[in-house]
């Protein structure tokens, strides 16, 4: 004895009524981040939103340098030349590890700097 629902699918397979196709949930975002190394050569890779720009190096060949990881060595210090409004917000930790190290205010700490949209370059001072 068939069940109801057996018995549903035959019904809708016998008058052509088709089920309404599962819609695939959308892809995550994903944000384009390029690095530029001290010798000037471009790496590029994709990456997803909020990921952080030292995470997002990994993927590279030459990733960023990095050191403690935790915002407080600078090692992963980058200079932002393109779509520094598509980076998130500064922490007081990462201006407070900037300013510590006399390093310019504007560049951002690659292991807290978050890629938020789009498409960010920066240039590196040190690369694996
Ligand atoms: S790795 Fe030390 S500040 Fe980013």
């Amino acid at each position: 004895m068939p069940s109801p629902f057996g018995l549903r699918r035959r019904l809708k397979a016998l008058f052509g009524i088709a089920s309404a196709p599962v819609a695939a949930a959308p892809p995550p975002p994903k944000v384009s981040l390029t690095v530029v190394g001290p010798d000037g050569v471009e790496q590029s890779t994709d990456a997803s939103v909020g990921a952080t720009v030292l995470s997002a190096s990994s993927r590279l060949r030459r990733p960023i340098a990095s050191g403690c990881s935790e915002s407080t060595c600078g090692t992963c210090r980058v200079e932002v030349l393109e779509g520094a409004g598509n980076l998130g917000e500064q922490t007081a930790r990462e201006r407070a590890t900037l300013k510590e190290n006399g390093y310019s205010p504007e560049w951002r700490l690659s292991c807290r700097a978050e890629l938020v949209k789009d498409a960010v370059k920066v240039r590196a001072f040190e690369l694996i």
